[in-house]
């Protein structure tokens, strides 16, 4: 761990050098650091600038992969909205890049990271359960593990994402697939409402009553129009669910991909989920498949023949929601440099799985080449449905997929050493155009679906994400930001 981030801070410095002189450096980073005196000189005492050296700064600055990570002039952690948007005002003032972080799970370079200042929601810490109205207000700061266990206490829960340790900003302002996704949609269809601090420092709830336009674009639009405080999600009655992982040895893969091939074409239930992950490291080949069922027991013996077939390791059983997450080991492959890529097909067929299985081992012996330790593609199958649950539209999915919902291979490289970085990204869209074209080939209607930008790799063209309506996604961000203050933080930008 420790060398990853010296090596990921030796290439940032290098690189910083490479287009500054060392003066301009100096000079810029005394800026910064004047900023982040400033923002500490006119909040209130209850929000704090952290530098180098503390326990916090460390903390706010630390990423799931080290290639999200940067090395910052100071922290910010506000504790309110005012200071938010005190600090956004002074930013925008001394055009001093800043990064918004809540989960810190963006692998991708600038997306939550920065050379200025870092601003960590983890203040926003509240979870509100509103029995009466059926909702949840969130703090932006939580991830999704604290949300399901704070609402299991009152037997509700929330849509979130499916694996320990993801930031709830993330998610709601990205997208949000996860086990619910086949009865409720993903996260953005459940927004009631957000609290948002604009860049002229302006602290507003938005609702698709009171400012359609922005809950339109934050809902998959991320930090483009702002920072988000809080917010209001619908809550659903939450029993224990039945589930968990299974893990299988390599010998058994074609086997799996058969009881896969099943699964999905005979089970219709959107209480049901299947979603398989094969890794490979060092040559070994790992397949870990969760089962989800949403009720304590499953019916008609729907994962029966994936529970028959021999395997190396098991942790399943009735459990809580929040319990169930913990199940996929995610915490385990952070540290690394990381990329994600996203294909939407329409259906799991056979052809499919084995072509997925052939790119898992053609990329994994290409990647060990390089630095590359850990590959993972996984299967997210989902119902036709998915993208239907939603009453009002959001930035992603956009109105092109209305209606028409996909499964989805995601594709996970890890690796270690930041020269690598291109020819990881490279090949990473090498495998994915490849799987897409397979798909179109085999007549599966996705030429034109929407890749998750939560997924999607640094460099990706707006338009592969947002479709048609990347312009009115940028009208929107002009309106609400004309001095352009938000511009100083990475991610995608309208
Ligand atoms: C191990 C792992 C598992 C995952 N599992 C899932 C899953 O099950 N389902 C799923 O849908 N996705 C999943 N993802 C993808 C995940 O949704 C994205 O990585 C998401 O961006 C993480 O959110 P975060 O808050 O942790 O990230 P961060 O890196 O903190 O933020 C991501 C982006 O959102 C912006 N942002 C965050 N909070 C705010 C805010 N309050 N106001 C304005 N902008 C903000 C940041 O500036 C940044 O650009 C997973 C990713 C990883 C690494
Ligand atoms: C994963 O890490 C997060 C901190 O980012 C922690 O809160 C969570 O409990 C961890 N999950 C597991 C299963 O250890
Ligand atoms: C396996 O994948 C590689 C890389 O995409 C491709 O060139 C090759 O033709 C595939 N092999 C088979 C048998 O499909
Ligand atoms: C194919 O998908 C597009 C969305 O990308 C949709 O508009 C079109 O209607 C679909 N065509 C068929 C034949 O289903
Ligand atoms: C800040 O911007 C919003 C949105 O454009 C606007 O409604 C509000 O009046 C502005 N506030 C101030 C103090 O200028």
């Amino acid at each position: 761990m420790t060398l990853l981030r010296s090596l990921s801070f030796a290439v940032i410095s290098g690189l910083i050098g490479l287009s500054a002189s060392t003066d301009l450096i100096r000079t810029r980073r005394a800026d910064y650091t004047a900023t982040c005196q400033a923002i500490a000189a006119a909040v209130s005492s209850a929000s704090k600038v952290y530098y180098s050296g503390s326990s916090q700064y460390t903390k706010d600055n630390e990423h799931w992969a080290s290639s999200g990570s940067q090395t910052s002039a100071c922290s910010f952690e506000p504790a309110n909205a005012q200071d938010v948007g005190i600090a956004l005002q002074l930013l925008g003032k001394d055009q001093t890049p800043f990064a918004v972080r809540s989960g810190g799970h963006s692998p991708n370079s600038g997306f939550s990271s920065t050379p200025g200042v870092q601003i960590a929601l983890f203040s926003f810490s509240e979870v509100v359960y509103d029995a009466n109205a059926q909702t949840a207000t969130i703090g932006m700061g939580l991830i999704w593990d604290n949300v399901y266990s704070e609402l299991d206490k009152y037997g509700v829960t929330v849509v979130g994402a499916k694996t320990t340790g993801v930031g709830v900003g993330g998610t709601v302002l990205g997208g949000g697939y996860t086990y619910l996704s086949n009865q409720y949609g993903l996260s953005v269809d459940n927004v009631v409402s957000l609290e948002l601090v604009m860049p002229n420092g302006t602290v507003a709830s938005i609702t698709s009553s009171s400012n359609p336009d922005l809950f339109y674009g934050l809902r998959g639009g991320f930090n483009n129009f702002g920072i988000v405080t809080t917010v209001t999600m619908k809550t659903y009655t939450q029993s224990q669910v039945w589930g968990g992982r299974i893990s299988y040895a390599a010998a058994q893969w074609d086997v799996v991909n058969t009881a896969i091939a099943n699964f999905v074409s005979a089970v219709t239930d959107p209480k049901a989920c299947v979603y398989s992950t094969t890794d490979y490291a060092s040559g070994v080949v790992a397949i870990m498949t969760i089962l989800f069922y949403d009720a304590p027991t499953y019916p008609n013996g729907i994962f029966n023949e994936l529970l028959a077939i021999p395997h190396v390791d098991e942790d399943i059983s009735t459990r809580a929601y929040s319990n169930l997450i913990q199940t996929l080991p995610a915490n385990a492959s952070s540290g690394l440099r990381a990329m994600f890529h996203w294909v939407p097909i329409e259906q799991f067929t056979s052809s499919m799985l084995q072509m997925v299985k052939n790119q898992t081992l053609f990329y994994g012996k290409e990647l060990s080449q390089s630095s590359g330790v850990l590959i993972s593609y996984d299967l997210i199958p989902f119902l036709p449905s998915l993208y239907s649950h939603s009453n009002t539209p959001s930035a992603f999915p956009s109105s092109r997929d209305a209606g028409q919902g996909y499964s989805f291979i995601e594709v996970y490289y890890g690796w270690t050493d930041p020269n690598d970085d291109n020819v990881m990204l490279q090949l990473g869209a090498e495998s994915a155009a490849y799987m897409k074209q397979f798909a179109v080939d085999a007549g599966q209607n996705v030429s034109n679906a929407l890749i998750y930008p939560n997924c999607a790799p640094p460099g990706t063209a707006l338009a592969d994400m947002y479709g048609d309506a990347v312009s009115s996604l940028h009208s929107i961000r002009s309106a609400v930001d004309p001095g352009n203050v938000m511009g100083l933080t990475g991610g995608w930008r309208f």
